[in-house]
């Protein structure tokens, strides 16, 4: 089955914006890196990877479906953050703003009828659930840890915390 226009148009746009989360992830990672909290920096790492490996999927369908696809711009991402808790808030909206464009892009495909995008699409719904989880999870953890002391215990076990496949995939 051909792509139609309109589902080539939205996945175009979901790899774009996958890949505009890892910059952002590398750039929080970054950050994180400097201000020494070595466990979120490697988490965020690991985002970035994944949300790469996801424009990578998106962009597979395309091509075997014999589109080259048309990725956008990416804006550079922000590196000015206050502290742990605004990192995860835009770690939160990160993965809402992914979300709604999952949820769109999955609406293309069923205005479309394309049956394999939606196969397709159907991984990247379960997996939002997933990433939408450990984003709240991740503000609620930084918001108990009131004190320096308990900021260093978190990063130290962030990745046990947020759950064993928080990273997976
Ligand atoms: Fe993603
Ligand atoms: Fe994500």
């Amino acid at each position: 089955m051909s792509l139609s226009p309109n589902v080539a148009a939205a996945l175009e746009t979901q790899a774009t914006l996958e890949l505009a989360a890892a910059q952002n992830y590398l750039a929080m990672s970054c950050w994180c890196e400097v201000q020494q909290y070595d466990g979120f920096a490697r988490f965020f790492r690991k985002q970035a990877a994944e949300e790469r490996e996801h424009a990578e999927r998106l962009l597979k369908h395309l091509t075997d479906r014999d589109v080259v696809p048309h990725l956008g711009a990416i804006a550079a991402p922000n590196i000015a953050f206050k502290g742990l808790m605004s990192v995860a808030q835009a770690a939160y909206d990160l993965e809402r703003a992914n979300t709604r464009g999952i949820h769109q892009a999955y609406e293309a495909a069923l205005a479309e009828k394309d049956y394999p995008a939606q196969v397709l699409l159907h991984w990247f719904i379960s997996e939002q659930v997933e990433e939408e989880a450990w984003s709240d999870k991740l503000i609620a953890k930084i918001r108990d840890a009131g004190c320096s002391g308990a900021l260093l215990s978190l990063d130290r076990h962030l990745e046990k915390i947020l759950g064993g496949d928080s990273g997976a995939d």
